[in-house]
């Protein structure tokens, strides 16, 4: 049988150039946890429902399990792992250690890229959209509540009329 097919590749991941020869099946996701260890990086349901595997392509959030690498040729790729300046960490990162916006952490990563994403984006004006908008990162921890106190806190966001911020609609990974 011959051999596959196989595309070159060139991505810049957390500031440092890579470049590869690739099949074409394999996704971002993959590539990321399996050829450059990047493990921070979760796969949770591999296919789209969790959020566990979000990352940041050229400063938007994606689900990397729901991408081919070779579509994303020439971006620029953060994950979890680039987000800290040396020993400083990234304003969200904080944030969840402040708010303790975790328990078993398997849903942090990406809940931290998904987070700094939806600030990008410019969309996070209420407490109400922050819910709304990180619906599709899951915790199965349940630690919502505090995920929306670190999101919140780094976005600048007002509480609600009654000083409370609501609980981020719950879900749960699949197993
Ligand atoms: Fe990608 Fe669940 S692993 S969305
Ligand atoms: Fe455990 Fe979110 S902290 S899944």
């Amino acid at each position: 049988m011959p051999a596959p097919e196989r595309y070159p590749l060139a991505l810049r991941v957390n500031g440092r150039e890579h470049e590869f020869d690739i099949e074409a099946w394999v996704t971002l996701l993959d590539l990321l946890r399996e050829r450059l260890s990047l493990t921070g990086t979760k796969k949770g349901c591999d296919h789209g429902q969790c959020g566990a595997c979000t990352v940041l392509v050229d400063g938007k959030r994606i689900n990397s399990c729901l991408t081919l690498a070779v579509m994303q040729n020439g971006r620029e790729i953060t994950t979890i792992e680039g987000l800290a300046n040396g020993q400083e960490l990234h304003p969200m990162q904080q944030a969840f250690i402040d708010k303790d916006a975790f328990q078993c952490g398997y849903c942090t990563p990406g809940q931290i890229c998904s987070a700094i994403g939806l600030i990008n984006e410019g969309q996070a004006k209420t407490p109400a959209e922050v819910r709304e908008l990180m619906s599709g990162n899951l915790c199965r921890c349940g630690a919502y509540p505090q995920i929306l106190e670190a999101v919140a806190s780094v976005a600048g966001i007002s509480r609600d009329g009654d000083n409370k911020l609501h609980p981020i609609v719950t879900g749960t990974v699949p197993a």
